[in-house]
């Protein structure tokens, strides 16, 4: 009514495999305010490989997070990741950049191992096609039953979904608006979450390379029970830094390493690949979000193999939380984990 519309709520809404996050956030002008933060745990095969099993089991996670902390706001984003979204760079033969569009159906259906009826595609032009006539196009398919299965859990829990984006550019989204990297600075951006890592190496606010590996928390945890004859509730404890009955640090230390350096291996290939097959440049830095990304010892090692800054990402970096009405030790803790969530809220503040 009177000027009601300068301040605006968005709901960014994360389906993990281990839990359900969700941020509200207001911004005003372009200052961003946290008004509210959940999560949910899930069990264990609800969501496998970024897909949703137990839609039920969801759907409640979700109700649940929206219930207990009053979020009002129906409308949500979210976004998929894991098998089935495929990023692609491409170049596109097209006399204007107004007829990449034309073109895209016909160019995208090399690249797509999938039924081109059975997926959504988007894309963003990049610039002109270096060595080529046309343009250099960032592609992206989702199958669209991966589409349909998050976006009917979300209507089945009375919400309205009006973003669906992908995790790796969530996270590049958050990234972005938390430290304003200099337009030249190549940075790799991980999260490492329970099965799936996102890696998506940035530049100028361009994806550059993205690849989702399955790897993440679950392996350590799976590690651990198995060598340690522990149940999962256990493995998990210790894990995170919890003393569980006598196991000694060190033996725990060196299971863990031994996960972490896979993990690495599977950075290490990324970033080769990328290197041959895009820009012989060097990565400048690497950001690490997700809840993987507290893992003892992985952030040193990470820095010992690349030898280049590595940091875990705050997404909360440039939103004001207020300390009377947030935990601010907990949201500390707990940020990683909701990197996606925040780059989602934050993004749907750019859509009408
Ligand atoms: N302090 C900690 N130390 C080590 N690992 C942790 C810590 N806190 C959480 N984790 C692990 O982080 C993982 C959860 O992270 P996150 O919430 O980012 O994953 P997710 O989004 O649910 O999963 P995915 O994106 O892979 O589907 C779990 O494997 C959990 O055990
Ligand atoms: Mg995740």
């Amino acid at each position: 009514m009177f000027g009601l519309g300068k301040t605006k709520r968005s709901v960014g809404l994360d389906v993990g495999s281990s839990s359900v996050k969700a941020v509200e956030l207001k911004k005003k002008g372009e200052e961003y305010e946290l008004i509210n933060l959940g999560m949910e745990a899930l069990g264990q095969d609800t969501v496998v490989d970024g897909a949703i099993m137990d839609s039920f089991s969801v759907a409640n996670a979700i109700e649940k997070i929206f219930a207990e902390h009053k979020i009002k706001t129906k409308n949500v984003a979210t976004a998929v990741s894991g098998h089935s979204v495929i990023v692609k760079r491409i170049s596109v033969n097209a006399p204007s950049e107004g007829e990449v569009a034309n073109a895209i159906p016909y160019e995208a259906q090399q690249y797509i191992p999938f039924d081109m009826a059975d997926v959504n595609l988007s894309y963003q032009v990049l610039g002109p096609a270096t060595g080529a006539p046309g343009f250099d196009v960032m592609l992206v398919a989702v199958k669209r039953d991966k589409i349909l299965n998050h976006t009917n859990v979300l209507s089945q829990a009375g919400k309205v979904p009006t973003v669906v984006d992908i995790d790796a550019f969530a996270m590049q989204n958050s990234f972005e608006v938390s430290y304003a990297p200099a337009p030249d600075r190549m940075i790799a951006l991980l999260n490492i979450g329970a099965s799936i890592m996102n890696i998506n190496i940035v530049r100028g606010g361009v994806p550059l390379f993205t690849r989702d590996v399955s790897v993440g928390g679950n392996q350590y945890t799976d590690t651990l029970q198995k060598e340690l004859d522990l149940s999962f509730e256990d493995a998990e404890a210790l894990k995170q830094g919890k003393q569980v009955a006598n196991v000694q640090p060190d033996v725990k230390a060196a299971h863990i390493r031994s996960v972490s350096e896979i993990l690495l291996l599977e950075v290490q290939k990324t970033f080769d690949f990328f290197r041959q097959t895009t820009t012989a440049e060097n990565i400048q830095q690497i950001y690490v979000a997700g809840g993987t990304a507290k893992i003892e010892g992985l952030v040193d090692l990470l820095k010992e193999e690349f030898n280049i800054p590595v940091e875990i990402v705050n997404p909360f970096e440039r939103i004001e939380v207020n300390p009377a009405k947030f935990d601010t030790s907990y949201i500390a803790d707990i940020a990683p984990r909701m990197t996606v969530a925040v780059g989602l809220a934050l993004r749907s503040f750019d859509t009408p």
